[in-house]
């Protein structure tokens, strides 16, 4: 007998192929142990709902799709950056503020003289706008630290944010700017995260996968490169802030490395693209970044479609360049600013965005042994998830087959 079984619903499994979202109207899903039993069509279902399940779950005709998951976040860190966005307003850039020790550095400071409570206080806060639309697995991403004792206060601070019952992948981001203890040596920095941080984090299983910022005020593709090799031999993924604010190359060299994804990407050029088919990594696309810093160049969405490159659609959520706490705006933004189709924006929240993690044999759609994660919408169709704009849509959250009340 399963566990809970959902009626009354329309399905977006998100399994691609002919069907747009893999659409089961009049569907019907079912959990037992946490893992999805059975998904189909209501007429399909082998007996009475009643007999079939310890509780039967009526939907009123809502849709059900895969738990949202926010694969690029930076939802740990300590203060904010609001005066650094009025300056921008008055016409300071983004790259000029980091050179005058403002941007990142800034956060840093704030992050280290933070305790891990007071971080994960602060983040649990952002935490609850995405579990109010939906998502069920997030990544978090270290960075603001630089040092081994603050970057592994802030994973240990993102792995304690499972307890509101959400996925967490976390991320050394060591390589996110130039701590200015190290300002006059920044090889024996990246020797630092190289030969000290990644093995100590990785010894403590503090983080699933290694990033970097590669780009002029951060690292160059040849730090990059160093630091991944530790990485991989640490038995770590790899994923890059790649092609941001200009072409480093970086996509390339991170697909050289197998990595999951490559992020951010404006300025990918063509051998970028390709490279990323061949390796399959999938494009990270962060509209709320491009958004926020008014960029005027668009990472090439034709040329990854047409080359068959997976995309995800993130928040990106951070105190710098996308202070955004909601997925539905962003895949709002991936359509408006980015061109993507509804369908693509909410696969990019989903499947691919599963896949950027290399958790798609886990989750991102609606199949049999998948988790049970499920996010269940007050729409009449998915297209509305790209659509509005601050609306309240979620009806129930399922994590792991428990549901989740979303009102705390
Ligand atoms: O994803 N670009 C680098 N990292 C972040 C921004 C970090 C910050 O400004 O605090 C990003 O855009
Ligand atoms: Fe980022």
């Amino acid at each position: 007998m399963w566990d809970t079984l959902w009626v009354d619903a329309n399905l977006a499994t998100m399994v691609s192929g002919a069907k747009p979202y893999g659409a089961i109207p009049r569907g019907a899903i079912a959990a037992k142990d946490g893992r999805i039993a059975w998904v189909g069509f209501a007429a399909d279902l082998p007996g009475r709902p009643e007999t079939l399940a310890r509780e039967v779950r009526a939907c009123d005709n809502a849709w059900i799709t895969p738990g949202l998951v926010d694969c690029h976040t930076h939802l740990v860190f300590g203060g904010d950056r609001a005066r650094e966005f009025e300056l921008r307003l008055q016409g300071a850039s983004y790259e000029e503020i980091a050179r005058a020790g403002g941007g990142i550095a800034s956060t840093v400071a704030a992050t280290r003289s933070a305790t891990k409570r007071e971080l994960t206080t602060s983040a649990a806060r952002r935490l609850v706008g995405l579990l109010h639309e939906g998502v069920t697995t997030v990544e978090i991403k270290s960075g603001y630290g630089l040092d081994l004792e603050t970057e592994l206060k802030m994973l240990r601070a993102a792995g304690e944010l499972a307890a509101s019952g959400v996925r967490i992948k976390r991320t050394v981001l060591s390589l996110h700017a130039l701590p200015p203890e190290f300002k006059e040596d920044r090889a024996a920095y990246v020797q630092l995260v190289a030969d000290v941080m990644i093995p100590a984090i990785a010894a403590e299983g503090a983080a699933d996968a290694a990033d970097a910022f590669c780009e002029t005020i951060g690292f160059t593709a040849d730090e990059v490169d160093y630091v991944f090799s530790a990485a991989r031999a640490h038995g770590l993924d790899v994923k890059l802030h790649a092609e941001q604010l200009s072409n480093q190359h970086g996509a390339a060299l991170a697909a050289r490395h197998g990595a999951l994804s490559a992020d951010h990407l404006e300025y990918l050029d063509d051998a970028g693209v390709a490279a990323m088919a061949e390796a399959g990594t999938v494009a990270v696309l962060l509209p709320g970044a491009f958004y926020f810093l008014r960029e005027t160049q668009s990472p090439p969405i034709e040329k990854l479609r047409a080359a068959g490159v997976a995309m995800a659609v993130a928040t990106d959520c951070n105190p710098g360049t996308s202070p955004l706490t909601s997925p539905l705006a962003a895949m709002n933004m991936s359509c408006t600013l980015f061109r993507l189709t509804p369908e693509e924006a909410l696969a990019g929240m989903t499947r691919e965005g599963a896949r950027a993690l290399g958790l798609q044999d886990d989750v991102g759609t609606l199949e049999v042994g998948k988790v049970a994660d499920l996010a269940i919408w007050d729409i009449n169709s998915p297209a509305e998830l790209s659509y509005w704009l601050g609306a309240l849509l979620l009806r129930e959250r399922v994590f792991a087959g428990q549901v989740v009340p979303t009102i705390e």
